[in-house]
């Protein structure tokens, strides 16, 4: 993860929506044809697009009002058992229809394209309900098929126990199970299934009902594990063979070591920790001295991570969890990539792959982690497109 393969003074040769070669500038330039378009990148570094392997990005409203309460003093789980949180999301989007989601989602694509990101997997998760469900996962078909940005669709419909279900719990379970699942895996709305394994939301044994019958249908597995406490969803992913388990603040030692024994690629979110106020940061470093291909991403959603960037996030890998600016790139990239099933079609500048890359306007990579809070892309592309340029004075 430390290594990064620079090239200096590189180039690139695209053709159509692929890398066609990669490698120094003279050597590039003398591939140059009568049509050719010749793009000056300066002295600016180019890489692979980020991909964002865990986001919730279609949903109607958002939660400022939460934000100041914890400021305040108040909890997020404090929020949540008031019929706050996620509850509070899923009101506002079962109120709102298909188009209103597609319309606030293409807002949020906009922020995802411009801080450098060209690849999102996208979870459901705030309807709770069949129609609801579909309706996102939908929604999610839509942004992919209108907008330039790559979708990776999630079903969460095990996001938590919508209100209607709270005293009845294995109804809702036997609803996603029986009903959700079975539509989702025959309209193919989803690559993967997720649940939130958590001691007030599902339970390890209902995380494992539910996540099973998703494998039988097709799906691959993500899980929110040990975020708010140590509630044994690392060890459930790793006997689940799980592609990622995702969080992971409470980890320990145990889980780590099961993770690596299952190959259970660890997605990283310091974004939400760092925007829930709170100091329990995933233990990084442990995880990469053990051997595993460690992944970050924003967590995007309106209530605990409202951040689409994942310069921010790189950031915060190297203050909080202790990563190196190559380690934070190559979870951003090539280990995410992986852990979408594409490893072999994005996530790194190499003949053959998608011509997703971001010129960012500095000289150095590192400078992505270093100066924190400001937009570093100057070029976006995706499959060869262009598809964001910034305006004004750049390096
Ligand atoms: O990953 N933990 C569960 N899901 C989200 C939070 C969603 C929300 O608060 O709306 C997360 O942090
Ligand atoms: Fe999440």
């Amino acid at each position: 993860m430390r290594q990064l393969a620079i090239i200096e003074d590189g180039g690139m040769l695209v053709r159509g929506e692929y890398i066609a070669a990669v490698g120094r500038r003279r050597e590039i330039e003398s591939l140059i044809e009568s049509d050719t378009e010749v793009v000056d990148a300066g002295h600016r570094v180019l890489l692979p697009g980020f991909v964002d392997a865990h986001t919730h990005p279609v949903f109607a409203g958002m939660r400022a009002n939460e934000f100041e309460q914890r400021a305040s003093g108040a909890t997020y789980r404090e929020i949540a058992a008031r019929g706050g949180g996620i509850r509070s999301t899923v009101r506002s989007t079962r109120n709102a229809s298909q188009a209103d989601l597609v319309r606030a989602g293409k807002r949020y694509t906009d922020w995802f394209l411009r801080n450098g990101t060209t690849t999102v997997e996208a979870k459901s998760g705030y309807g709770l309900s069949l129609e609801d469900e579909l309706k996102i996962l939908r929604a999610i078909k839509q942004l992919n098929d209108e907008t330039p940005l790559r979708y990776v669709p999630t079903f969460l419909g095990a996001h938590d126990i919508p209100s209607e279900y709270r005293s009845r719990r294995q109804a809702y379970v036997s609803l996603v199970i029986n009903e959700m699942l079975p539509r989702v895996a025959e309209e193919k709305l989803a690559e993967y299934a997720d649940a939130f394994c958590e001691a007030d939301v599902f339970t390890t044994d209902e995380t494992w009902e539910i996540l099973s019958a998703a494998r039988c249908h097709g799906l691959g597995l993500r899980i929110h594990a040990d975020q708010l406490s140590l509630s044994g969803g690392a060890k459930l992913a790793a006997e689940l063979n799980a592609a990622t388990a995702d969080h992971l603040e409470h980890t320990d030692a145990t889980g780590i070591m099961a993770l690596k024994a299952a190959k259970v690629q660890p997605v990283l979110l310091p974004g939400s920790v760092y925007a829930l106020g709170s100091n329990d940061y995933p233990a990084a470093r442990q995880m990469i001295d053990a051997g595993l291909a460690v992944v970050l991403a924003t967590d995007f959603n309106p209530g605990s991570s409202p951040v689409p960037s994942m310069p921010m996030i790189l950031s915060l890998a190297c203050t909080q969890l202790k990563m190196t600016p190559a380690e934070a790139i190559s979870a951003a990239t090539i280990n995410a990539a992986y852990s979408l099933g594409r490893g072999d079609e994005i996530g790194s500048l190499e003949k053959g792959k998608r011509a997703d890359f971001v010129i960012h306007d500095a000289s150095d990579y590192r400078e992505l982690a270093y100066w924190f809070g400001i937009e570093h892309p100057w070029r976006v592309y995706v499959g060869g497109e262009l598809v964001f340029q910034r305006s004004g004075a750049s390096c």
